[in-house]
């Protein structure tokens, strides 16, 4: 085990893609616990791809991350000491601890976790914050009824995969979009999908007037921009759009490409709603235990995307997100579990 606490820190706001140099890679001693607080060793961090809206300025529905702070990230580890009556050594826990190997917690925010139900990283993904957002988007946001036919964008993904494969529970007719051959087939072979389309190697309007003869009911869009346009001529009647995130956008230096065709909206009577997970915090519990039993059915794939180089791998991982390197939730490992 490291003596020190390794830490990455916003050094500037990129503009584009970041870059190496937006980053400062810290040492400290590492913290201890003062008292109502816990020691936590970080095993695994989160790579999402909110983390670039979160290093840009201004108002947003989170607070920016300032220059100098140790980037904002989900992370799971091992308490290793404690002056905090809830949380005991050994103990294993979730919260937004950043992207460094140590840290130190008053409690809040904090949810504890059990490796023996699910492995450490899996509370990153399907039972962490993507799941719920996949949870709460589909079927509170989206207003999945029985038999609908619905689109997922950036379906591969952490959220994309557990939204699609939900909506194959409730029983809908379910049609993913993502990036290349092998993650389509992932979809369609393993996950259930009824259909994948590959938006680098085909036209998703013609694909989806195939895949989607009678119109799309929901779609659950994660990525925006051009995708979002061609779902936009296929709506079905009634059509509900859940806008989760719109990660082709987040590095875009000439301003954010908008839905030329929205009037689609009008003609479908459809609606168009943006969701952020954190509304649903008092009912995470009850979600992640639903997810939980899809899971131990059988029924629930979580696939998560292990980089197993540490705090220096994080830039290159992070650029990863917006390349598609990844299948399932992208998840560093800064230590052992
Ligand atoms: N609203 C909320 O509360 C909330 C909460 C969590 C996440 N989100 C959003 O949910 C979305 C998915 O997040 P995630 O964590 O599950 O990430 P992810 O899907 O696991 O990873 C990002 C994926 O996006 C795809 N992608 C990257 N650039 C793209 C582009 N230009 N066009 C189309 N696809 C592109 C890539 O897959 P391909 O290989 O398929 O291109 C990549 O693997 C993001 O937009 C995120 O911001 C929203």
């Amino acid at each position: 085990m490291s003596p020190t606490n390794h830490q990455v820190r916003l050094a500037a706001r990129p503009s584009g893609l970041p870059k190496q140099s937006d980053w400062n890679f810290t040492e400290e001693p590492i913290p201890t616990a003062g008292a109502g607080e816990f020691a936590v060793a970080i095993s695994h961090v989160s790579l999402d791809p909110a983390m670039r809206g979160w290093m840009n300025a201004g108002a947003s529905y989170i607070d920016a991350v300032e220059i100098g702070d140790v980037m904002r990230a989900g992370a799971v580890g091992r308490v290793t000491a404690s002056e905090h009556p809830g949380f005991a050594v050994g103990d294993h826990v979730y919260s937004d601890f950043g992207v460094q190997e140590y840290a130190v917690c008053d409690g809040r925010g904090a949810i504890k976790i059990d490796p023996s139900l699910a492995p450490l990283p899996t509370y990153l993904g399907t039972l962490g914050l993507p799941g719920m957002t996949a949870y709460f988007g589909l079927l509170d946001t989206g207003k999945l009824k029985l038999r609908d036919t619905v689109v997922v964008s950036g379906a591969a993904g952490a959220v994309g995969s557990v939204a699609g494969q939900i909506a194959k529970i409730k029983g809908a007719r379910v049609i993913g979009i993502a990036g290349g051959e092998q993650k389509c087939r992932w979809l369609t072979d393993e996950l259930g999908f009824d259909a994948a389309i590959d938006y680098k190697a085909e036209d998703v309007r013609r694909a989806l007037r195939e895949a989607a003869p009678s119109g799309v009911d929901v779609y659950f869009d994660n990525v925006g921009g051009e995708i979002l346009d061609a779902v936009l001529t296929r709506l079905a009647r009634g059509a509900r759009i859940v806008i989760c995130g719109a990660v082709s956008q987040y590095n875009a230096t000439d301003g954010v490409r908008g839905p030329s065709n929205y009037l689609s909206l009008l003609v479908a009577r459809a609606s168009m709603t943006g969701m952020v997970v954190f509304d649903y915090a008092a009912e995470y519990g009850k979600a992640a235990a639903e997810l939980a039993g899809w899971m131990q059915e059988g029924r629930l794939i979580s696939r998560e995307h292990i980089v197993e180089g540490g705090l220096s791998a994080f830039h290159d991982t992070l650029l990863g997100l917006f390349a598609g390197e990844n299948t399932g939730k992208l998840v560093l490992r800064v230590g052992s579990d």
